[in-house]
């Protein structure tokens, strides 16, 4: 049959077949829909999908990390006081860290929107002022790292000892700026940019130019093994002073001659309330805890829950327990995960009155006391059903009609405001 024939009756898209020559790219749905359509053309049953994706595949279209929560993420980091919370205690790690020659080196698992990082890096300008850093931060969004670069700029201005990378690669490639495969690693990008000028609007124009390459090759695909996000390449960006290109030598890394070795990784909110313990364990933090150099420091924080916001999620959805891996158990199995390699490390779960920290929902005491107007309600109920990691048909479902804002504002009321809890755990790598 002629090609537009067949993407109409397949998928309804004429222009399919085109497209798809053009090297353009399409959704897992519609693979399936075309492969059903030929089977149903053969005479045969299509093929047994079920069988040979593992069972833990999702659906890439409720793919909660990148596909529906972007806009959740962004109003919860602005009317919640959690990342600063959040960055205020890593900070207190600083007193901890024992860096050397030739620089002081961070990762951030995971930068999101960035705030965390650039907190934590005004709290190290403070501490070792004279210090030059070495930050890396691992990002697999395009949008993330772009909010994230916004920071670089005014940071250099102030710590101009600086050497900045970013990348897309998983938590355990990352820190070492290695892909695991042999394929990936062939097709690495590395792009260095040292920065002109002396001033923050110079080094942000100069960033802001970068637009268009990240563009290109910032990309992420869902795997149709994992049903999860992964880069289609792997990138590395270098970002430092050409005014400090001498001094930094020994610290901007260069394609094949990297280390890990760093004296703090920031592990906030790195996974999904809903994965599993073995996941977390064996993907994230045991991948980080190897990253550490001797004397060096990971802290994790993620959602406690016995808080107002799992109020308001229970009081819509009463079996709703998204906070079910404690750090205790979390700690446990990345000890068993890493056996050996794990003989230096300390686990420290710390009692809970170190451990577990309250952050609020910033809202003026007259908003939340009186009459609660709208935009205050759907802040808080957003930052809930957020926290809670609630999926979107879920909450589609119970938003047809205002009673989850009244049961919101029911909440709110009750407590005067809004707050919940996060646990912090830190692993540590003895000194020699
Ligand atoms: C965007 S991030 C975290 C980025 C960054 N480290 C930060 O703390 O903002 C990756 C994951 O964190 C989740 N997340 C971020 N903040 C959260 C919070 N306070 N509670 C629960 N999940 C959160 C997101 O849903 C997502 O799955």
């Amino acid at each position: 049959m002629a090609e537009t024939t067949f993407g109409r009756r397949a998928v309804n898209d004429g222009k399919l077949v085109y497209r798809l020559r053009e090297g353009k790219r399409i959704t897992l749905d519609t693979l399936e829909r075309i492969e059903a359509f030929v089977a149903a053309g053969l005479g045969v049953a299509p093929p047994p999908r079920g069988l040979v994706v593992p069972l833990e595949r999702r659906d890439p279209r409720s793919n909660f990390r990148f596909f529906e929560n972007r806009q959740k993420y962004l109003l919860f980091v602005h009317t919640c006081g959690e990342k600063r919370v959040v960055a205020d205690r890593v900070a207190l790690e600083l007193a901890n860290i024992h860096p050397r020659p030739p620089a002081l080196r961070v990762f951030d698992a995971g930068c999101g929107d960035g705030t965390v990082l650039a907190r934590v890096l005004r709290a190290m300008h403070g501490r070792f002022p004279q210090v030059p850093f070495y930050v890396s931060g691992k990002e697999l969004s395009v949008e993330d790292l772009r909010l994230t670069l916004d920071k670089v700029p005014d940071r250099l201005f102030e710590h101009p000892a600086s050497v900045f990378v970013f990348t897309n690669m998983n938590y355990a490639e990352a820190p070492w700026l290695t892909p695991a495969s042999s394929a990936a690693a062939a097709g690495m990008i590395w792009h260095e940019v040292a920065l002109r000028g002396g001033s923050s609007g110079e080094f942000e124009t100069q960033i802001a130019e970068l637009a268009p390459f990240l563009q290109d090759n910032w990309r992420a695909n869902v795997s149709p093994r994992t049903g999860m996000p992964v880069y289609e390449r792997p990138v590395a960006i270098v970002l430092y002073r050409e005014d400090h290109r001498f001094l930094l030598d020994a610290v901007i890394p260069r394609a094949g001659r990297t280390e890990a070795n760093f004296d703090l990784i920031v592990a906030s909110q790195p996974y999904r309330a809903k994965s599993s313990v073995n996941f977390r364990a064996k993907r994230i933090i045991a991948p980080l805890a190897r990253a550490l150099r001797p004397g060096g420091r990971l802290i994790g924080i993620h959602s406690h829950g016995h808080d107002p916001g799992l109020e308001i999620v229970q009081s819509i959805w009463p079996d709703e327990n998204p906070f079910s891996v404690s750090r205790h158990e979390l700690l446990r199995a990345v000890k068993y995960e890493l056996g050996s390699a794990g003989r230096d490390l300390n686990f420290n779960a710390y009692a809970d009155n170190r451990s577990i920290f309250r952050y609020d929902m910033e809202a003026l005491p007259n908003e939340v006391t009186g009459p609660i107007g709208n935009s205050t309600a759907f802040a808080a109920w957003n930052a809930a059903v957020y926290v809670a990691q609630i999926e979107d048909d879920r909450i589609t479902e119970v938003t047809r009609d205002g009673q989850y804002l009244e049961a919101t504002r029911e909440v709110l009321r009750k407590h005067s405001g809004l707050w919940f809890n996060d646990e912090s755990y830190v692993i540590s790598r003895r000194r020699d």
